[in-house]
């Protein structure tokens, strides 16, 4: 239950990478939640441009909050805070936003709070119709996959988060979109390599899943890609005459062999941390319907409490922001100050 006076209305803001991003929520009910993506701008660099990325946030931004407000049903006079995600991101992306925010907050008289990016992934299955908080009596588990980032968290509350492991190479949606350019199957590859292993045959290869030492809780998926450039290529210097194998067989493959390194890491978890009750899932790769597959009979076999994103929450949004914000000022998290802001979004960018 939110304290008295604790503001409700939030207008979030995302720009920590290439989607420029706003949405209007009150608690966890999102009213708006608009996103213009780039993926045009930065398709033909098979990655994100920094520079490109902060421009293009900087044309954007304002017309999207117009229209995030706008498609709320409500005006700016009706906002009770601005939420920021300030880290973390790329630097010149970051900055677009968090001057914005703060130029909106100061203009409207508003308190602005500073969420960070990763933990507004995690809360962001906590949100939408019908949602209901994490049931208590015991620690979280959170799981962020995504395209900058790939690792576990024990979470006490949704701002009280120790982590526990994280990749040491890839994340598994870098990992993703390098097995679609190898394919030549475009920018960002994930939901194509998704849509292509559906129809794949997933025993055809033996793709190494990686376990790192015994009770690692790190992951690492630049092994697996390698051994999907080799069996799209062939070995180097190999004397053995080489086919290139079905695109769909190779993703079912590579698909089969990144969700089991997710699945084996959380089973570790799980047996370090025996209180866990909960399993808190965010981040773009929790769109992939084989990830969503496992995660949901993983939960069942292990009687977790599992949250996946609704599929709209998944990517980069501003819901996920103003969500945890409202949060944040729920606990009393004091509103930062527009200094402090920038420097924390400086210090912290990656
Ligand atoms: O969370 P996100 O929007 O950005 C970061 O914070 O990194 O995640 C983007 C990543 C990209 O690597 C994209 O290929 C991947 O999420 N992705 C998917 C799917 N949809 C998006 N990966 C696998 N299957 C999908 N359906
Ligand atoms: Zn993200």
């Amino acid at each position: 239950m939110p304290l008295p006076g604790t503001p409700r209305t939030i207008l979030g803001i995302e720009t920590s990478c290439d989607e420029t991003a706003a949405a209007v929520v009150r608690g966890r009910t999102v009213l708006s939640n608009v996103i213009a993506s780039q993926h045009e701008l930065h398709a033909e660099y098979q990655g994100v441009v920094p520079e490109i990325a902060s421009r293009a946030h900087a044309e954007r931004l304002l017309p999207i909050v117009r229209q995030a407000v706008a498609e709320a049903g409500v005006t700016l006079a009706d906002i009770d805070a601005v939420a920021i995600g300030n880290r973390p991101g790329l630097i010149g992306s970051l900055l677009v936003g968090v001057s914005g925010a703060k130029a909106l907050a100061w203009s409207l008289g508003k308190p602005i709070v500073a969420v960070d990016h990763i933990h507004a992934h995690l809360y962001a299955g906590c949100m939408g119709k019908g949602s209901k908080p994490v049931a208590g009596g015991g620690a979280a588990l959170g799981l962020v996959v995504s395209g900058g980032h790939t690792s576990m968290y024990l979470m006490r509350s949704p701002t009280d988060l120790t982590r526990l492991g994280a990749t040491i190479d890839d994340a598994i949606g870098e990992a993703y979109d390098k097995v679609a350019n190898i394919l030549g199957l475009g920018f960002p590859g994930g939901p194509m390599v998704d849509r292509l292993a559906q129809r794949g045959d997933a025993g055809l290869f033996d793709f190494p899943i990686s376990r790192l030492a015994p009770g690692s809780l790190d992951f690492s998926f630049s092994g697996l890609k390698t051994a999907v450039l080799y069996a799209h290529r062939g070995v180097p210097n190999s004397k053995e005459p080489h086919t290139v194998p079905r695109a769909e067989d190779v993703c079912a493959g590579f698909q089969r062999a990144a969700v089991r390194a997710i699945t084996l890491k959380l089973e570790r978890a799980l047996e370090q941390h025996p209180s866990i009750r909960s399993l808190l899932v965010g981040g773009g790769v929790s769109a992939n319907s084989h990830l969503r597959q496992e995660l949901t009979a993983f939960a069942a076999k292990k009687k977790l409490d599992l949250r996946l994103p609704p599929m709209d929450l998944c990517l980069d949004n501003a819901a996920m922001i103003a969500g945890l914000g409202h949060e944040m000022l729920a606990a009393r998290t004091p509103p930062w100050t527009g200094d402090e802001l920038v420097f924390s979004a400086v210090a912290s960018s990656r």
